[in-house]
């Protein structure tokens, strides 16, 4: 692995904490970033959607964001996960400025180290629910039978035994959000970010692919990001962020009754 540099480490800031970066992932915060700001250019306007977010995700920490629709939610969660570059300021992801990366190394350390949930799914249409699960897996080059028995087990967890061959389009809407669930977990990463991850799940289903997530959470340590709208499940978690101007602020107590 190349040596840490300077620029790995976070300038000073709410997000900083030398402390915390070092060069043994086991010790790095395994998700942070400092004054992230974002700017989408629509022709000659500028609508800046982020305005300085600092935000460090502790290891094992369980975080929900809530807020408004266009409040800059997903946003935020592409830019963690590397799906999209900041206009200002910068990820950290296990300690390691992404930005200063290679592109072969940002992927390395996204394949490794974050799973994701997309507002909407992200399916392959053309593989089957199991070889959905088992491509984190298939990229890391672990043996084929470690990989089919992992992501079996994954999707038997989120009850979808009976579907394992399935194609996304002969699965109902709620099934293929449980294939993407079953696939960002199945790595056991250090960060799961889930954009609303049981939006479209029944209740019920809903309430056991989140306990699935916290399950995960309380075996292997793995932090988790997500975005919900769902007040009851923000409360079970360890801190309740709101989205608001371009800005995560911490919702305690009364505020979240
Ligand atoms: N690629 C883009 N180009 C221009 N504007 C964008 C782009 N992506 C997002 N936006 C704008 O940024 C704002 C925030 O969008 P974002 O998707 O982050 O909101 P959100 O909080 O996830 O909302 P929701 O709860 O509806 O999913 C919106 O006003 C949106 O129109
Ligand atoms: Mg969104």
């Amino acid at each position: 692995m190349e040596p840490q540099t300077a620029m790995d480490i976070p300038a000073a800031g709410p997000a900083a904490d030398p402390q915390g970066i070092s060069q043994d992932n086991s010790q790095a915060i395994p998700l942070a970033c400092a004054a992230l700001e974002k700017e989408f250019r629509e022709g000659p306007a500028v609508v800046q959607v982020l305005h300085g977010v600092d935000l460090q995700v502790a290891r094992g920490e369980r975080i929900a964001i809530i807020g408004a629709s266009g409040a800059g939610k997903t946003t935020l969660l592409q830019l963690l996960g590397g799906l999209d570059t900041p206009t200002r300021g910068a990820v950290y992801v296990l300690g390691r400025n992404v930005a200063a990366l290679g592109q072969a190394e940002r992927g390395r350390i996204r394949n490794e180290s974050l799973g994701f949930v997309y507002q909407f799914h992200h399916l392959l249409p053309e593989f089957t629910a199991l070889e959905n699960v088992a491509m984190p897996l298939l990229l890391r080059r672990l043996p084929l039978e470690q990989v089919s028995a992992e992501a079996t087990r994954l999707l038997e967890r989120v009850g979808l035994a009976a579907r394992l061959h399935h194609k996304p389009g002969e699965l109902s809407g709620g099934e293929r959000q449980r294939v993407a669930v079953a696939r960002a977990l199945v790595t056991a990463p250090a960060v799961v970010l889930a954009d609303e991850p049981t939006g479209n799940l029944d209740h019920r289903t809903g309430d056991r692919v989140f306990e699935l997530m916290l399950e995960l959470n309380a075996e292997t340590g793995t932090s988790l990001v997500i975005v919900t709208h769902d007040l009851v499940r923000a409360r079970g978690m360890d801190r309740v962020l709101h989205m608001e101007d371009g800005r995560l602020r911490e919702v305690t107590g009364e505020a979240l009754a």
